[in-house]
């Protein structure tokens, strides 16, 4: 029989993969340490666990005592399973830039989130931080893990990430990427591979608006690089005590919009469905693939599950919102998403202009195509009416055919945005896409500029 006591039972012990298409132009063996395989889908499973039993040994909780924690959601879900099978309450403080996800699942698991603003400093009073503190101090038989200064969690990465990753790879590697945020995973793991092999190199992935990197190279804590950024989980605002910064070798930032598509890429290209600090920690990896050969053994560490970033790295709109899409693999398709629901306005050749204008204040748009015996034969559009009734008030009662313009350019639902642009800059303000079985939609000015901008 091979049976687990408890979900906790199943922390640990994932898989190693290796990174193929993705990693062709990577000189050496690129692995991947895949922690979504934890039972809370993170690798915060495994310090959450041990942050609790290390409480429980040292007295700091007691039996139906509650457990406290700021998180950005990971840890929490740890904390969770941990709270569940061992009978404690849970209370999580999250920022509010975390995905809407990660608050929903940490309360499915029976955890009271209370979500605390992002933009402001962690001694402020509403801060993530400050709360989680302040109902420590007014909880009794409260333990507030703090996964930033509790050396916990450091512990869990040495006892359990750290050997598994030597096991794996059979002692042959020579370098270890991971993002950082608490540091626990990267101090944890490099303590113990040091102690194998203290040749191995430590990079830490860190995003812009984090300290880590000038503190690193300069020892200066410079406040001027603080500013806030999208990525989640990786770089901080203050220097935890789990950050180790003498196993540390170097930090790269990972901007936020090449870590997002970096993600996307994981996703299509190795069928690994992160997180977006797993696109970071791999983007920081091509980033320093300079400092790689033929010999390199890299293991990069994929912190959890794209499940908590659908609405966000894995949404068309969030990413283009934020400028992160490269437009180019736009497609005409793309454009129309947003009202392909709503049918195609047109307006007959024989019909008096006065409809058209009806048509334009109606849908609030500006232009149509002009139709005849089921053909698109001409267009109209708000400028030339106006020059036209401008020149002779009685247009509105005449027929559109005498004032419409040349049809607008058809284009294929395949189309890129470039063509789109071309064969819209040659005529009026739209290009109608066929879109197959006799069916049309319009793509104006206004959504390829949208869409570009
Ligand atoms: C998604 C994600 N990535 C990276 C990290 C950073 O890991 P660590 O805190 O061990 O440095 C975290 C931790 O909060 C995380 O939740």
């Amino acid at each position: 029989m091979d049976i687990k006591n408890s979900i906790l039972d199943t922390i640990g012990n994932t898989p190693l993969i290796r990174l193929n298409k993705i990693a062709e132009d990577l000189p050496g063996t690129m692995l991947a340490k895949v922690e979504y395989f934890n039972p809370g889908h993170s690798v915060k499973d495994r310090m959450a666990l041990k942050m609790v039993e290390d409480a429980e040994a040292a007295g700091l909780i007691k039996p139906g005592g509650t457990i406290i924690e700021c998180t950005s959601g990971n840890t929490g879900m740890g904390l969770a399973l941990a709270a569940i099978v061992k009978g404690y309450k849970l209370i999580c403080t999250m920022s509010d830039k975390q995905s809407k996800e990660k608050v929903d699942i940490l309360r499915a698991v029976g955890a009271e989130v209370h979500v605390c603003p992002t933009n402001v400093a962690p001694e402020h009073p509403e801060s993530y931080y400050s709360v989680a503190k302040r109902l420590n101090q007014e909880i009794p038989n409260s333990f507030w893990a703090n996964q930033y200064d509790n050396l916990s969690n450091t512990k869990a990465h040495y006892e359990s990430t750290g050997p598994e990753i030597w096991q794996q790879t059979g002692g042959t590697i020579t370098h270890f990427v991971v993002g950082v945020g608490t540091g626990g995973t990267i101090s944890g793991v490099a303590k113990y591979l040091r102690e194998k092999n203290p040749n191995i190199k430590i990079w830490g992935i860190d995003t812009y608006g984090s300290v880590f990197k000038k503190y690193k190279e300069t020892g200066e804590f410079d406040e001027k690089e603080i500013y806030s950024y999208i990525t989640e989980g990786i770089g901080e605002d203050i220097l935890p005590k789990n950050v180790d910064f003498s196993l540390i070798d170097l930090f790269e930032k990972v901007t936020d919009r090449d870590g997002a598509i970096a993600t996307r890429e994981l996703a299509k290209k190795e069928g690994l469905f992160l997180g977006y600090s797993c696109g970071s920690a791999f983007q920081g990896l091509r980033q320093l693939k300079h400092l790689l050969d033929e010999n390199s053994v890299v293991v990069v560490l994929f912190h959890d599950h794209g499940s908590r970033y659908v609405g966000k790295v894995y949404n068309d709109e969030w990413m283009r919102e934020r400028g992160f899409l490269n437009e180019e693999k736009q497609v005409a398709r793309d454009l129309l998403a947003k009202h392909s629901n709503l049918p195609l306005a047109t307006i007959g050749a024989g019909e008096p202009v006065h409809n058209a204008i009806a048509l334009f204040r109606k849908y609030g748009i500006s232009q149509l195509p002009v139709v005849l015996n089921e053909k698109f034969v001409g267009s109209i559009d708000d400028t030339h009416l106006l020059e036209a009734l401008i020149s002779d008030p009685t247009a509105r009662d005449k027929r559109v055919e005498d004032y419409m313009q040349a049809p607008f350019p058809i284009v294929q639902a395949s189309d890129p945005i470039s063509t789109i642009a071309q064969k819209m800059a040659k005529t009026s303000g739209a290009v109608l896409v066929e879109l197959g079985q006799g069916k049309y939609h319009i793509i104006t000015r206004h959504d390829v500029v949208a869409a570009m901008s």
